[in-house]
């Protein structure tokens, strides 16, 4: 790496000056670390609260262009894969760097086809469940649970042993999704259906009863294909992170990516899209927004499925949503909240609070309209997120398995709190 551009960073309390190379558009930390007040004191460090300004690894998996809202997933343009691909054709470039040939991707989908069931033990740990279980927190403990059920996967320096359990993750985190929402419904599990591709097996454990096979309108397994390619990744985001985080320890993927789970669950990341639909049913009409948009201003409450961290322009994946909700609503009707949501749109976008702040729609803030659509309750939303997330998750964590510069997440700290205190037993400190 010949490094030709540099920082001259001058310590005033020293005077010394360090000569701090500039690399890929970053400086090392471990440069600034060089540092000293004097010889015998610690070097400096970055702060950086929420990695909003540091880059924690190399990768190409995903590009994204916040300013332009540009995303491309290995250098393909998300807008023409979710045109033209399909959601195990795009996991397939996830995982493996480049398009397959017609004979890879045969491998690819038969391989994925005869790992969706799971075992059976795993059916009675989820009967466990509170009938009201929220589903997210039901995937996030069965995929953990399946750690246990192979552990082989803690060979994770064996290659074939990593392409085995990225097969089993992607193949099984729809039947696990489906069961989480039956078992919501309190009704019968359906064991997944080899005859179907991906997308209309997961439809059929969805919401197969009593028909000998379910079959799924095709212009709906192609919408819910397409969502799941416009969530398939989008490189260091926070459950991105913490996959790396926890995989960075060298535990089994099943932990990385239920730590995965726990993140995305969150409202401020995918728990959005559940979080968008719950807003849009308390506005409940137009009428409504201006009080609602208020409220946003003077802190009382964000308006969700707005901004982002990155994209500081509108998310090309918004776009691309909205228009498959023409598509969907040709089958299902108009989801009456659209309308809402297009005025919330309009008004935000002009006023000049959400203006100042680049605040633009990002993918969660029309998914939910399609996901409630197809008949999905708000606590679904968020697993359809991280169904189609996985291929993601672990394209992210074979590339960190594989990253000679990376080692275990140990971040510093700058310590706030007491020193050199001396302990009272209790039995002092009470009397
Ligand atoms: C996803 O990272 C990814 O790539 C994530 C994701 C992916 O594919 O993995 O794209 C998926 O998580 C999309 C984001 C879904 N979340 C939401 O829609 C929740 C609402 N949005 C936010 O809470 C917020 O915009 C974040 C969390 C998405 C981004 O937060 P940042 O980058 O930390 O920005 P911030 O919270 O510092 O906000 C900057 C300013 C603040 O105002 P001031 O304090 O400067 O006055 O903008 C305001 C915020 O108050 N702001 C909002 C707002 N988002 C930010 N105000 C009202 N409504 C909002 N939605």
């Amino acid at each position: 790496m010949t490094v030709t551009e540099s920082l001259t960073v001058r310590d005033n309390r020293t005077g010394t000056e360090y000569d701090v190379p500039i690399i890929d558009g970053t400086i090392r930390a471990a440069d600034i670390g060089k540092i000293k007040a004097a010889d015998d004191a610690p070097g400096l460090a970055v702060y950086d609260p929420g990695f909003v300004n540091t880059a924690s690894c190399r990768s190409s998996v995903t590009f994204i262009d916040g300013d332009k809202g540009i995303l491309e997933y290995r250098g393909y343009p998300i807008e023409q894969l979710a045109e033209s691909s399909n959601f195990l054709e795009v996991a397939y470039l996830l995982v493996h760097g480049e398009l397959p040939s017609r004979e890879e991707f045969e491998t690819w989908v038969h391989e994925i086809t005869y790992h969706t069931f799971v075992h059976e033990n795993i059916k009675g740990f989820m009967e466990g469940f509170r009938y009201d279980a929220h589903p997210m927190g039901m995937l996030m403990a069965s995929i953990g649970a399946m750690s246990t059920f192979y552990p082989d996967a803690r060979n994770i320096a064996e290659a074939d042993n990593r392409h085995l359990q990225v097969v089993r993750l992607i193949a099984k985190m729809p039947t696990l999704g489906a069961w989480s929402f039956r078992h919501a419904q309190g009704k019968p599990y359906v064991y997944p259906d080899n005859d179907l591709s991906y997308t209309a097996n997961f439809l059929s454990m969805l919401f197969k009863m009593s028909e000998p096979k379910y079959v799924a309108d095709e212009r709906i397994v192609k919408a819910l294909d397409t969502l799941f390619i416009l969530h398939a990744d989008h490189e260091q985001n926070a459950s991105a992170n913490a996959v790396r985080s926890v995989g960075s320890t060298q535990v089994d993927p099943y932990s990385s990516v239920a730590a995965g789970i726990g993140a995305l669950y969150g409202p401020l990341h995918g728990g959005a899209n559940e979080a968008v639909l719950r807003m849009l049913k308390r506005i409940g009409s137009v009428d409504n927004i201006p009080a609602f948009i208020e409220g946003v201003k003077n802190g009382n409450e964000r308006l969700m499925g707005f901004g982002h961290r990155v994209y500081k322009n509108y998310d090309p994946r918004a776009k691309i949503i909205k228009k498959a909700c023409d598509d969907v609503f040709e089958v299902t009707g108009v989801n009456p909240l659209l309308r809402v949501a297009q005025e919330l749109e309009k008004i935000a976008l002009e006023d000049e609070y959400f203006v100042s702040r680049r605040l633009y729609p990002n993918v969660d803030f029309y998914s939910g309209l399609i996901y409630e659509a197809l008949q999905f309750p708000p606590e679904m939303f968020t697993v359809l997120f991280a169904i189609g997330r996985t291929p993601g998750w672990l394209a992210q964590w074979l590339e960190l398995t594989q990253d000679k510069e990376q080692k275990i997440a140990r971040p510093k700290q700058i310590y706030t709190g007491d020193r050199g205190l001396t302990f009272v037993p209790a039995e002092q400190r009470w009397a």
